[in-house]
């Protein structure tokens, strides 16, 4: 299918004197002004707060204001950094796109802005200032036969996102190394912030100051990954939740990507990020087009704001899940691979006692697949473990009002497998003589291949078909290393991401309704392009909930509470070895969507008691979590974290305090709960289930909120000047819920 053109509009064809447009886009408090400067490419006057209405003179000032004076020893002209940066602009920092032709012309493009679209219709305007709207520019260097689409949307939450895709428009192939998109921002921010990570421990923050020169970001493992950049901020000094300007961009790729933050010399400060190509994989032939994946851009005062544009845009997805996110027992850590019917259908009894309304049976229940050696790429019912297939227990399961979801890792194959030995040509490798090292006795299956894709399909299709199945656990569980096909050895990390993207959709448009959840090694797969087509992440591997306090933070930073798998599982943790009460473990589970993984067979009458009454207060306030904002309060170094959800209203709240540690000093800053509304009066309630936490040692304003029917308080105490904080031991944690008692009062 040939690309389609943007109309050019004659009067920008440039780069000449007066071809100029300028376009102020704003929406739920941010303000984006795009100038397009003698026809040159877009560059961003301005992204952050909500400039309101400017009118033309106001948008010439925003534009002229952001251009810097010219340097000695540099270019004649200011250098803006366009959205594509490039070298014929004067920008020396990392180009926007890069590539070749077969004689090593081509590589630095002169792109210059032809037409202009605004929301389907060209625009001819010069100044334009409108609400949530998509731009497309049509950029082209005619001489050496590249045109690329930039879209650039700003969204109804105030969330940015662009993308371009570049067609060859010249007479030989061209050979594309990086189309890399950036957005400037201000000097003010001097700070960065994005993830490291590793198995178990995803989403670990780092800071550092935003110098001169580049953090890159690179992503080479072929899955979003433990260790992704997740969001790159920068803000200004010391930016927490609730402070400070921060600006975020998300690469929303789960293939190669990257995110950088660059600094060069004039002080030009860029966020960007793209996928990441390897050599030779994408080759644009005469009329064809690549198109990059979104970059999305967020802007607030403090982290929370920044989530939040996340949160309300994924939310806004056709579709996102009902707030009813049922509560799942995932049967992995209580069996591991020890499928044996009559333990499974005691488990699914148990769960349904609890209030369980999903079970997910996980790996191990197909071909060979006895322990993670063998069988994947086999997607058949094994008929060893499961004579009568799945079906007695799916029935089991849905006749106890509990919907089935089903483990499945389509992407890979066992060497050790029927589908692997058949077809040795359909695994991911340099050679055909070759494989690349396994990765938990595993290799990668080629779904570039039509017919290895085709295998996969059929067989996930033909399960989805057969039993009554709602949801599928959708896993990846290792990098791809030299991901090409064998027999040509180019390059195909870029198409299999597609085609994996593209097996999805196909599983979900024939089953509408089938929820997936991506998880990969736990949370190795975690990213905006995924969750187009998935409902569901699992944070991580580790369910210590020590562990998960800071994944779950952190993991909300781009996704909201009830995308996040958050599960309770037995007092042991099964990857730290720590040990901690049933409390601590439900109390961390329960800001996500909840779930169990534990053999509840060995669980004490106690035990089983209490996690019902957890189970109940999730189902109890699911609604809330899932409609309300995140707020996450500014504590410093403070080991005892507060966390809450307010609704939109701000009529209700429930706030999670967490010690994750022991405090430096006995008694620790003031509790403040930040999003409530000043002015109005809450009652607070501590919420007990189970038992107290040892050793709580209560304030005064606690221990009557306990005595009494919690305790009415005015919004400016609990937000302003805060209540003094329990003495609580590490890992032990406390509930509260806010009810607004009064309307809110005019404000004087
Ligand atoms: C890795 C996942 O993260 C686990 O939850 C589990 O599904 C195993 N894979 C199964 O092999």
């Amino acid at each position: 299918m040939s690309p389609r053109r943007i109309p050019v509009d004659s009067t920008v064809i440039a780069p000449r004197p007066g071809a100029t447009r300028r376009l102020h886009l704003h929406a739920a408090g941010v303000s984006v002004v795009l100038d397009v400067t003698d026809g040159r490419i877009p560059a961003i006057a301005h992204w952050g707060a909500e400039l309101g209405k400017l009118g033309p003179a106001g948008l010439d000032a925003v534009c002229e204001a952001a251009v810097d004076p010219v340097p000695h020893n540099a270019v004649d002209v200011p250098v803006r950094s366009g959205l594509l940066p490039q070298q014929s602009d004067g920008w020396i920092g990392r180009p926007g796109l890069s590539g070749s032709r077969p004689d090593g012309s081509g590589w630095v493009p002169r792109l210059v802005t032809g037409g202009i679209e605004l929301d389907g219709h060209p625009l001819s305007r010069a100044h334009t200032e409108t609400g949530a709207a998509t731009v497309r520019f049509a950029l082209a260097d005619e001489e050496q036969g590249l045109e690329v689409d930039l879209e650039v949307q700003l969204l109804p939450t105030g969330l940015l996102r662009l993308r371009a895709a570049l067609t060859n428009t010249g007479a030989t192939p061209y050979a594309l190394d990086e189309l890399t998109l950036a957005l400037p921002v201000p000097a003010e921010a001097e700070e960065l912030l994005d993830f490291a990570g590793r198995w178990t421990r995803e989403r670990t923050p780092q800071r550092r100051d935003f110098t001169v020169g580049t953090h890159l970001r690179e992503n080479r493992r072929g899955r979003t990954g433990a260790d992704a950049a997740h969001v790159l901020h920068a803000g200004q000094t010391g930016f927490g939740f609730r402070d400070g300007e921060v600006w975020g961009v998300h690469t929303a790729f789960s293939g190669n990507h990257r995110h950088l933050a660059e600094q060069i010399s004039t002080g030009h400060r860029v966020l960007g990020g793209g996928e990441l190509l390897l050599p030779g994989e994408v080759r644009i032939d005469p009329g064809a087009q690549y198109r990059g994946p979104w970059l999305y851009a967020s802007y607030g005062e403090g982290l929370d704001a920044v989530a939040s544009r996340f949160h309300r845009h994924l939310r806004a997805r056709e579709h996102h899940v009902d707030r009813r996110r049922p509560v799942t027992l995932n049967v992995w850590e209580a069996v591991y691979f020890d499928h044996d019917l009559a333990r499974l259908t005691d488990l699914a009894d148990r769960a349904a006692a609890l209030g369980v309304e999903r079970y997910v049976l996980d790996d191990g229940w197909f071909g060979s697949r006895r322990d993670d050696s063998s069988g994947l790429g086999d997607w058949v019912v094994s008929r060893e473990v499961w004579p009568d297939g799945l079906g007695p227990l799916i029935d089991h399961v849905t006749e106890r009002s509990m919907e089935f979801g089903l483990w499945v890792e389509p992407e890979m194959v066992s060497e050790d497998s029927e589908v692997a030995r058949a077809h040795p040509e359909w695994i991911l490798g340099p050679s055909p003589a070759a494989l690349p090292l396994e990765s938990r006795h595993q290799q990668v299956l080629n779904l570039t291949i039509p017919e290895a894709f085709a295998h996969v399909r059929d067989q996930m299709m033909a399960l989805l078909d057969e039993y009554d199945i709602g949801s599928l656990k959708w896993d990846h569980n290792r990098d791809l290393l030299e991901a090409a096909t064998r027999s040509t050895g180019r390059a195909a990390m870029h198409e299999q991401t597609l085609a994996a993207y593209r097996l999805m959709d196909e599983l979900r448009a024939a089953h509408p309704g089938l929820e997936i959840e991506s998880c990969s090694s736990g949370g190795a797969r975690v990213d905006l392009a995924v969750l187009e087509r998935t409902d569901r992440v699992w944070v991580s591997d580790c369910i210590d909930p020590l562990e998960r306090q800071q994944m779950n933070r952190w993991t909300a930073q781009l996704i909201p509470l009830e995308l996040m798998g958050s599960h309770i599982a037995s007092g042991r943790s099964h990857t730290t070895g720590r040990l901690h009460t049933l409390s601590f473990r439900a109390h961390s589970a329960l800001f996500g969507h909840l779930g169990i993984e534990w053999d509840l067979a060995e669980a004490s009458e106690e035990e089983l008691a209490e996690l019902r009454a957890w189970i109940d207060l999730y189902r109890e306030r699911r609604e809330l979590l899932f409609r309300g904002d995140l707020v996450r309060a500014d504590r410093g170094e403070s080991p005892l974290w507060l966390q809450g959800v307010i609704s939109p209203e701000r009529d209700e709240a429930l706030f999670s305090l967490s010690a994750v540690g022991r405090t430096a000093t006995s008694q620790d800053a003031h509790l403040r709960f930040p999003g409530l509304d000043p002015s109005a009066t809450y009652r607070l309630r501590p919420l007990l289930i189970g038992e107290r936490p040892s050793n709580l040692i209560p304030p005064p304003w606690l221990e009557r909120a306990l005595e009494e029917d919690g305790l009415a308080l005015p919004g400016a105490v609990l937000v302003r000047s805060g209540l003094t904080a329990p003495l609580l031991d590490p890992e032990q944690g406390l509930l509260f819920s806010l009810v607004r008692e009064t309307d809110p009062a005019p404000v004087p």
